[in-house]
């Protein structure tokens, strides 16, 4: 009878585990492959190869792209290099890449650099947002943007207890912004166990000088985070639960939840057309891929945009879809009167006129 009984435990126990398992193959899109989609005008862009996780473009044209991040558990094809920002013209006839110089006694060779985004104040000077990860660790870097000599300035970095693994800012008046955490565990091994049991501890955080304080949680991996052209809406993209939240945003800056949209695929960063309001979303079809990388099946890139969001029937249209033989693990994708920038966790980026 004990015996009997051991049996059964045994069995419901690894049936659990099993049930836990495909779950999280479920939660990381594990079997999808992509058909191609791409639009007609489309080339890679030679100055970026390891890496553009991040693009924000200012108004009149010029891009930021992050490039070279070093994330635990992610591949990295350039190691012993620090990370960097590039420049872009997007006016250009035909346009390139230029990493930025950074001056104002900034570390550069613990430069680790992941989400980005514009300031511009009301004497319209521009400020770069930078999250950073020196030695694994969470900081805010933020430089101030001289156009005439294409640099970036040193200004000052934001920490911060709360500050911790965090993904991705919005940035909406001087040093203040919304950031996502994008999981709990600092620790690669137990930040795996955290996506495998679906823990949700992630959170979206407000942050200024006077007050910091958690304004949504209990996200499985709160990842890209962007606010809507008119400033009353935020979006937070849930890389594994597939979903993007709209808040309601208050004078106070609390977020009230108004709606959530469900996806097919990983979705990473949100980045909106100014002059349409239109979503863009850089995603992974298949989170598997990027997680435990090979390159001879490697994860394929995919780019959402979406029209009417806070309608009743907002419409998705799949703009770009390759299975990683041309782009691997598509995280971002912004764009400017017709033209579109997408950009990678480890691998390319790509230039497309709409
Ligand atoms: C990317 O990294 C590889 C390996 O370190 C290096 O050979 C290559 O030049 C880098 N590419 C660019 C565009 O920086
Ligand atoms: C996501 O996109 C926004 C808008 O382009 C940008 O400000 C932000 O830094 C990006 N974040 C990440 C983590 O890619
Ligand atoms: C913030 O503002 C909203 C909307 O006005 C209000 O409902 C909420 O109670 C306020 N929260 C705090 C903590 O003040
Ligand atoms: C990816 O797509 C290309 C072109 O559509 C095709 O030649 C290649 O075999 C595909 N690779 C995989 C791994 O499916």
């Amino acid at each position: 009878m004990g015996k009997l009984v051991a049996l059964v435990l045994l069995g419901v126990g690894l049936s659990l585990v099993g049930e836990m398992f495909s779950a999280f193959r479920e939660r990381m899109s594990a079997s999808r492959e992509v058909e191609p989609v791409e639009p007609e005008n489309c080339r890679l862009i030679e100055e970026l190869e390891n890496g553009s996780e991040d693009i924000d473009i200012l108004p009149s044209g010029l891009a930021f792209i992050s490039s070279g991040l070093k994330y635990p558990g992610l591949p990295n094809f350039a190691p012993d290099e620090p990370g960097k920002i590039f420049l872009m013209d997007l006016n250009e006839q035909n346009p390139r890449a230029q990493a930025l110089e950074i001056s104002g006694g900034f570390d550069k060779e613990l430069f680790n650099p992941h989400g980005i985004s514009i300031f511009i104040d009301k004497d319209h000077t521009v400020y770069l947002y930078v999250v950073n990860h020196p030695h694994m660790k969470s900081t805010v870097e933020i430089f101030k943007f001289e156009e005439q000599q294409r640099s970036l300035v040193y200004l000052k970095t934001i920490k911060h207890e709360l500050l911790k693994s965090v993904n991705d800012i919005v940035v909406l008046g001087p040093e203040q912004f919304y950031a996502t955490r994008d999981h709990y565990f600092t620790n690669s091994f137990l930040s795996l166990f955290e996506m495998i049991l679906d823990l949700r501890w992630t959170y979206v955080l407000f942050y200024s000088p006077r007050e910091v304080k958690v304004v949504a949680k209990g996200f499985c991996s709160a990842n890209g985070i962007t606010v809507s052209a008119d400033q009353k809406y935020v979006y937070v993209a849930e890389l594994l639960a597939h979903k993007i939240h709209v808040y309601e945003k208050h004078a106070n800056w609390t977020l009230t939840p108004l709606k959530s949209l469900d996806f097919n695929t990983l979705v990473d960063n949100i980045s909106v057309d100014p002059e349409t309001g239109d979503l863009w979303v850089g995603c992974h079809p298949n989170g598997m891929k990027v997680f435990f990388y090979d390159s001879e099946n490697p994860p394929a890139s995919e780019v959402l945009q979406i029209q009417n969001i806070l309608t009743e029937e907002p419409k998705v249209t799949q703009v770009y879809a390759e299975n990683g033989t041309v782009l691997q693990g598509s995280t971002v994708a912004s764009v400017y009167k017709g033209k579109l920038l997408i950009g990678t966790v480890f691998h390319k980026a790509l230039y497309c006129e709409l």
